[in-house]
């Protein structure tokens, strides 16, 4: 141990002038820094008030005696973690093991030899260093535990989620599938009987008078009209039901073993369909615009479900950054945009940009993004863990690249980049 390195102070505690001249100067003699008490009730009192890394504590002391100090600062606390080193004349084995079984480290025999004192008081000092030393580390390594088990939880509920929405996904497409297919022949039914009924008021211009007023009560014309409005309603309904039904299965299309050939495109519209219900104006803001400038890229082979992730990780992040730009007075004057584009480079790697003009990245915060739960969004908001994942799906799962530029004001922009 270095000398220098220690900042902490020993404590002596003997009643004997003699015994302390020894063991001072033994100290001393080591660069070591001490205090002097000269009896257990004074000692207990400065310990309470400046913890010593050590303790040589005298057995016979007029007072309280060495054991009832241990006992009373071994009960305390405060200072039950210094160790405690019995100093004795007493060399009968009860006294040592009594000295022991209060929670003493060792014993130091009098008359003192110096070098004796010096090395067993080095050996406690390092001891207690690594001791402190072991626990922080546990403590550091118990922190990072915990970390990494919130992280394994939230992916499980994400994963869990992702069936769930895909087993919804899947289960409308049935039910919605009878109400759309069965729309059109519905739509010529009701055209066929309008017809039959325009004939008949053709062919009997005068009905008995019964009939004229079911016509005028219901008023008829207005409910022909009416009926090919509502179909029509329905039809675009059942439309969007149905996309979103293919979104969600899209979207969470489970790739647990291999990589398929997909259309990255499909994947982002997917994506976007599922994030319309933030990308629509709301009461803060207008309407978030997605402007698309898709390449020509081939089929890519990946894992889509998860790339999908990846998409919808950027995208909810570059509509947390326009709303907070909104919030913050910063783009009042500008619309809120989203750019996507996609090309092939020369390297046959497909490219995905993703550019916002939201409030933008401020560069110390830049090389923190991609760390597992680092957030500056408020709980109810942010996990942190939305970049971290799409790290591991690009870089380490599909051997791409993920980058980020930006500018604290500016906007940001993501590309990901995948071999195809
Ligand atoms: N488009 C963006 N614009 C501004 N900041 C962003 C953008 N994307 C990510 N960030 C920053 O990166 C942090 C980490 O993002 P992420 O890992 O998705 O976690 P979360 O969104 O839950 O905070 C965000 O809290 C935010 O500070
Ligand atoms: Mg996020």
């Amino acid at each position: 141990m270095n000398k220098n390195q220690n900042t902490g102070f020993i404590l002596i505690v003997d009643d004997n002038p003699t015994n302390l001249s020894v063991l001072c100067e033994a100290l001393n003699s080591e660069g070591l820094r001490f205090r002097v008490a000269v009896d257990g009730e004074s000692a207990i009192a400065q310990v309470e008030r400046n913890q010593p890394e050590l303790i040589l504590l005298d057995v016979q002391m007029p007072g309280i005696d060495g054991f009832e100090t241990c006992r009373r600062l071994k009960a305390n606390p405060v200072t039950e973690n210094i160790p405690i080193i019995f100093t004795t004349a007493l060399a009968d084995t009860d006294s040592k093991t009594k000295g022991f079984s209060l929670g003493a480290v060792d014993y130091i025999p009098k008359p003192f030899a110096q070098e004796e004192v010096i090395a067993r008081v080095r050996v406690h000092l390092q001891l207690k260093q690594l001791t402190e030393s072991l626990e922080q580390k546990v403590s550091d390594r118990t922190k990072a535990l915990q970390q990494a088990q919130v992280k394994l939880v939230q992916q499980e509920k994400l994963s869990t989620l992702g069936e769930l929405i895909a087993g919804i996904g899947h289960e409308i497409n049935n039910p919605i599938n009878f109400i759309s297919s069965n729309i059109p022949p519905l739509q010529e039914y009701i055209a066929a009987i309008s017809e039959l009924i325009l004939l008949y008021q053709q062919e009997y211009p005068n009905p008995p008078a019964k009939i004229t007023t079911a016509i005028e009560n219901l008023d008829l014309d207005f409910v022909l009209e009416d009926i090919i409005k509502i179909l029509n309603s329905l039809e675009l309904g059942s439309e969007r039901i149905r996309n979103l039904s293919t979104s969600l299965r899209n979207f969470c299309r489970s790739d647990s073993d291999a990589k398929i050939s997909a259309d990255l495109h499909q994947g982002i519209d997917s994506t976007l369909m599922i994030l319309q219900h933030r990308l629509k104006a709301n009461s803060d803001r207008p309407r978030i615009e997605v402007i698309k400038n898709y390449g020509v890229l081939p089929q890519v082979r990946c894992y889509l479900g998860q790339m999908n992730q990846v998409f919808m990780n950027i995208l909810a992040n570059a509509i947390d950054a326009l709303d907070e730009a909104i919030m913050q007075g910063k783009i009042s004057n500008i619309v809120p945009q989203i750019q996507i584009t996609t090309a092939i480079d020369s390297e046959q790697f497909a490219i995905v940009r993703i550019v916002d003009n939201g409030i933008g990245i401020p560069e110390r915060l830049k090389k923190r993004l991609f760390e597992p739960l680092f957030t500056t969004k408020t709980v109810d908001k942010g996990t942190g863990l939305g970049l971290s994942i799409a790290y591991q799906i690009v870089v380490e799962k599909h051997k791409g690249v993920l980058e980020v530029n930006s500018h604290s004001g500016m906007g940001t922009e993501f590309i990901i980049k995948i071999p195809t």
